[in-house]
């Protein structure tokens, strides 16, 4: 579903951010991307969920090689991820139910289909009496989970989650692995990064460990 081949990334200035890197993800499966700060991982997120484009290399999605679609029609293949990115913030002069409906106005679904899917979504997370709170009143866990929800509202094919659970106490980190292995089981593909091994223990998630832009044998 997901395959990266000889995958390198240089930005600008010069900074070797990943070298060579292949790896290929299957279709349901729940797979921990590892390694310290700086080691790629979130480069090599981004070049699959095409937010970055690769200096050489490949990345394809059921086959379609990233590369070869023009502007245009990488938004269509964006709307096979969720996104749970640490840059993509809460819009924090709206409610928690409008975060979530916001990726659903701009796909064009009714007022009644939006009102379904937003709670339903916020019901999956444990937010469904909270969605008029604006998400400021939020604790730090909810805002992540509120995240989660706005990732999965589109019912993505594929759910790319970068540090997802980065400044939580660990008990709400464990709530929102769980919450992923609920979304794999019903068939989710999920891509989690990560520096924290805690967060992959006793999983039984396949890893994936880069190390300076390297993939780790
Ligand atoms: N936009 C950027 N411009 C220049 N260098 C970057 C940029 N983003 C990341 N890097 C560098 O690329 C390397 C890998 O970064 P990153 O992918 O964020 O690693 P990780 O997520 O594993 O901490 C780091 O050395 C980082 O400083
Ligand atoms: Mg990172």
């Amino acid at each position: 579903m997901i395959q990266t081949e000889n995958l390198s990334k240089r930005y600008p200035g010069g900074h070797q951010a990943l070298r060579n890197v292949s790896i290929s993800i299957q279709e349901g499966e729940m797979v921990f991307l590892t390694g310290h700060s700086g080691a790629g991982k979130s480069t090599l997120m981004k070049l699959i969920g095409g937010i970055e484009r690769s200096t050489s290399g490949s990345v394809a999605i059921n086959g379609t090689k990233l590369s070869s679609l023009n502007r245009s029609a990488l938004p269509y293949l964006r709307r096979n991820f969720g996104f749970v990115f640490q840059d993509h913030k809460l819009l924090i002069d709206r409610s928690v139910f409008h975060n979530v409906a916001l990726p659903l106005l701009i796909s064009g679904f009714s007022k009644s289909e939006i009102t379904t899917r937003v709670r339903a979504a916020l019901d999956k997370v444990g937010l469904l009496e909270k969605e008029a709170l604006n998400p400021q009143t939020l604790s730090g866990g909810e805002q992540q989970r509120l995240c989660i929800a706005r990732a999965v509202v589109n019912k993505p094919a594929i759910l790319l989650a970068d540090e997802p659970t980065g400044n939580l106490d660990p008990g709400y980190a464990a709530d929102i692995v769980a919450m992923f292995r609920a979304f794999n089981r019903v068939g989710v593909t999920v891509v989690i990064a990560t520096h924290d091994p805690a967060m992959i223990q006793g999983l039984g998630a396949r890893v994936i460990e880069l190390k300076q832009g390297e993939l780790l044998a």
